[in-house]
């Protein structure tokens, strides 16, 4: 049945595309017989291309049809066949063309290739031979001579080749014979040929019985009855002007456009001379199309002509006298082409929507452009709008790649609206455009983001459980889960304990709770790790450090160093009867383990023996005489010293200080039987003296020892620590541990300065320690960044150490402030 052949089509040429990845391959031809079954197989595609049926299916083969084409063919991607889909009627197609075919370019995606394949299709004889009327009617004269010829037009058989009309037989009959001619324009007409004169008076009227068979298989015939009236008379056959008459009109020639005149004269005169026109074998549609005037010979167009259609007409015309004699001219009408068609996009394959991570160059479809013009007004170029990350490749023939030129981003856009022109190169030239819409899909490319470099949070100590602290908000613009954030602690130890403990964090909020009461006095600060993940797969993080103050609160009393409560003895002061006003005594020591303002000591006499005789620093503790003591002063002194820190509200303490006033250290047992009743009593003034230069001595000694080992320790290290030599016998329980805790830096420097450089008037940087420690009205709202050393605050500290503005152990460091290193 049908024949395969691989031709390669020399069409493809270098330079064409050399860039494009694709190209167009051979040819590839079939033939069918028309009016196969739905399902007639033409042949195997898959096999004659050497492309398995897989791949078929994985390529996308599929036969590229126009808009206006109808299939009729299909490709059974199981199998690779190539099938019948649709009622082939090769006369329909073809008309009276010999040579019909179909042809389709078929399509491999990935990467494209094109094949042509071309179906040939083969006539059946389905058409019988068929005559333009039933009857043909002829006047002939009786004197007509012997061999005078009457042309018929011939019988028509919609079929081809073999299947047309083959042979005329004429019925039997005495008078006439029958014989085929050629046309002028090609074509076949028969004629009559009279054989023996006809005599009007034997026969006045002949019918004969023409039949035309055609060869196919099995045979078809149609035939003509020729009703020949004999007359008297004789004339001349009529002349045409050409034997061929060829125009051309252009298709957008409006209805009623005169196409052709043609014209037949004939020698003789009267009726016999005038001729006729008619169209001779015509089909229904030309003769709707064409308008002849018998009378003038004028054809004028009936219809619209459409060159995409039908690219030329043919006509036969035949020209008759008022006695019968005919003859023939051929009318050809060229159809000239006119841009009327734009050019159609079709979008043959699209990848929608397109993963933002594609690289430069991706294709993301196919375009092909038809016009169905020709020539010039066939060339059609295609472009794509300017502000899109796309352009078009040109591939095979009018097949275009669109592929993006940048990278896509999601976050920055979502969807592209690709608008592709296609201008054909005819005059005035028409175009057409298609837009697509091509979602861009996410991909999880963006981690999730914290809105700040770090956190700092604030809680006062004595929170409740439970209680917010801080929260954190990281952001991912990625899609759907993609941009899900959800937070957690990064484990950690806090003190030795984990940080779960410490702290909880809602997942999706990411507020940050306080799991325990907090206690300035214990932990002063610490920093945990937060980490934001999103829900992609596989996940993003970023993680974030949050730096949790806990601030202070006025919880803790101050607390008596010295003079320890305790014990009363080892306490009293020996205050020698020589000293004149404003001499040192003694020295209230008090510490308050709170910070800032909740530390800031102040300290006053509440009651004292004598309330004219002594004075107390009110900042410092040192209770020093206020006047020159005298003989009559009492010799037993008393005073209850209140200490009291600068917190809302305030906690204060009170302590007892004991002096004695004497110059006898002999008299000092007897200490403990003072009380603020005791009269000024006759002492040996010389013995005190001794005792209190030696008891003055010795304490100056020590702490003059004091001051040098600590300098040579540990510049930071606590005053406290190195304050052996007052006699306390309990510290407050986490008293060393302020100092491990590390995390008061402002306060530290300034207490490493002071010690180090005593009563020097000198600045230095410090840290915003007001803003850290002494401000205790932080709330819960988005942490605030505070950036430790950025305002920095230029602390001056003179030798009036009572100025000073950083009381954390405050008297401590003014007892060392004003006792001289040297
Ligand atoms: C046919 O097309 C041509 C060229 O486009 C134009 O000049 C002419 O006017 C058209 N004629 C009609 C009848 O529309
Ligand atoms: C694309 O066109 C559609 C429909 O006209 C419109 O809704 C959409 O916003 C457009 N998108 C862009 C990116 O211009
Ligand atoms: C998230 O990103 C992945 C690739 O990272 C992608 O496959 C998935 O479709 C994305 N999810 C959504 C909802 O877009
Ligand atoms: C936290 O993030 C930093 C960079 O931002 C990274 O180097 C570090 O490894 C992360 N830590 C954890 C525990 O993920
Ligand atoms: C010191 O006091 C003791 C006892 O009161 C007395 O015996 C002694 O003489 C006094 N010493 C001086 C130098 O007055």
């Amino acid at each position: 049945m049908a024949y395969k052949g691989l031709t390669f089509s020399p069409i493809l040429s270098l330079g064409l595309n050399i860039f494009v990845l694709c190209t167009a391959f051979g040819d590839i031809s079939y033939s069918v017989p028309e009016e196969s079954k739905n399902g007639y197989v033409i042949g195997n595609i898959g096999k004659d291309l050497g492309v398995n049926s897989k791949t078929l299916s994985a390529r996308k083969a599929r036969l590229a049809v126009d808009d206006t084409g109808k299939g009729y063919c299909t490709i059974n991607l199981k199998t690779g066949d190539l099938i019948v889909t649709d009622r082939i009627d090769r006369e329909e197609l073809c008309g009276s063309r010999t040579v019909c075919s179909l042809t389709y370019e078929m399509v491999l995606e990935n990467p494209l290739e094109l094949h042509r394949v071309v179906v040939q299709i083969q006539d059946i004889n389905d058409n019988s031979p068929r005559f333009a009327s039933d009857v043909i009617k002829f006047e002939i004269t009786e004197s007509t001579v012997k061999g005078a010829r009457f042309a018929i037009n011939g019988a028509h058989d919609a079929d081809v080749g073999q299947n047309g009309v083959q042979s005329y037989s004429l019925e039997n009959n005495d008078h006439f014979n029958f014989v085929v001619n050629t046309k002028p324009g090609g074509g076949k007409y028969g004629e009559l040929v009279l054989e023996k004169e006809l005599d009007r008076e034997q026969q006045q009227d002949i019918k004969l019985l023409l039949t035309a068979t055609d060869g196919g298989i099995p045979q078809r015939s149609g035939t003509v009855v020729i009703h020949v009236a004999v007359l008297d008379a004789n004339d001349n056959v009529p002349v045409f002007s050409q034997s061929v008459y060829k125009v051309s009109l252009p298709e957008n020639a409006s209805v009623g456009t005169l196409v052709v005149t043609v014209s037949a004269t004939d020698a003789d005169e009267g009726a016999n001379g005038e001729v006729t026109y008619e169209f001779g074998h015509t089909s229904d549609e030309l003769n709707e199309l064409f308008k002849l005037d018998h009378r003038t010979g004028a054809i004028t167009l009936g219809g619209q002509i459409d060159f995409e259609k039908e690219t030329s007409y043919e006509l036969s015309i035949q020209g008759k006298d008022g006695s019968g004699l005919v003859s023939f001219a051929n009318v050809i009408v060229e159809i000239v082409d006119i841009n009327d068609n734009a050019p159609v996009i079709f979008l043959q394959s699209f990848h929608n929507p397109i993963p933002e991570n594609v690289v430069p160059g991706t294709e993301v479809g196919i375009i092909n452009v038809q016009d169905k013009d020709s020539g010039q007004n066939r060339q059609a170029r295609c472009s794509i709008q300017e502000n899109v990350p796309f352009k078009l490749n040109p591939s095979v023939k009018n097949y275009y790649s669109i592929v993006t030129t940048k990278e896509l981003d999601r976050e920055k856009q979502t969807d592209y609206n690709i608008t592709i022109t296609a201008t054909d190169e005819g005059f005035p030239p028409l175009s057409s455009s298609k837009t697509v819409h091509l979602y861009v899909s996410d991909v999880n490319d963006n981690p999730p983001v914290f809105q700040q470099q770090f956190y700092n949070a604030y809680i006062p100590e004595n929170n409740k459980p439970g209680t917010p602290v801080c929260s954190v908000l990281a952001r991912d613009p990625d899609w759907r889960q993609n941009g899900t954030v959800l937070y957690a602690l990064l484990p950690s130890g806090v003190s030795g304990f984990p940080v779960s403990s410490y702290l909880s964090i809602n997942a999706e909020t990411g507020v940050i709770q306080a799991l325990r009461s907090f206690d300035y006095e214990q932990l002063r600060s610490f920093k945990v790790q937060v980490v934001a993940r999103d829900n992609g797969s596989p996940p993003l993080s970023s993680n974030v450090t949050v730096s949790v103050f806990i601030t202070d609160e006025n919880d803790n009393s101050p607390q008596i160093l010295y003079p320890t409560p305790e014990v009363k003895s080892s306490l009293t002061e020996i205050v020698p009867r020589a000293a004149v006003s404003g001499s040192l005594v003694s020295k209230v020591i008090a510490v308050d383990v709170d910070a800032g303002q909740n530390a800031w000591l102040s300290y006053e006499i509440l009651r004292s023996t004598d309330p004219g005789l002594f004075t107390i620093g009110l900042h410092n503790g040192e209770i020093k005489t206020k006047r020159d003591i005298t003989e009559s002063d009492s010799m037993k002194q008393n005073l209850i010293v209140l200490v009291k820190d600068n917190g809302q509200p305030s906690r204060s303490s009170t302590c007892s200080v004991y002096l004695l006033i004497s110059d006898n250290v002999s008299e000092v047992p007897e200490l403990k039987d003072v009380s603020f009743e005791t009269n000024v009593s006759e002492l040996t003034s010389y013995l005190i003296i001794a005792l209190v230069s030696v008891s003055t001595f010795f304490l100056t000694f020590i702490v003059v020892a004091l001051v040098v080992t600590f300098c040579r320790k540990r510049k930071h290290r606590l005053l406290f620590d190195g304050a052996v030599a007052i006699p306390s016998t309990s510290f407050p329980p986490n008293y060393a541990e302020v100092e491990g805790a590390g995390t008061l830096r402002s306060s530290y420097n300034y207490d490493t300065y002071l010690t180090t450089g005593s009563r020097t008037s000198d600045f230095k940087f410090v840290g915003a320690y007001g803003e850290n420690t002494l401000s205790t009205n932080h709330t819960l709202g988005r942490c605030p960044t505070d950036n430790f050393g950025q305002h920095a605050v230029i602390v001056s500290t003179s030798t009036d150490s009572n100025e000073v503005k950083f009381p954390i152990f405050g008297n401590a460091f003014s007892l060392y402030n004003n006792t001289p290193m040297d």
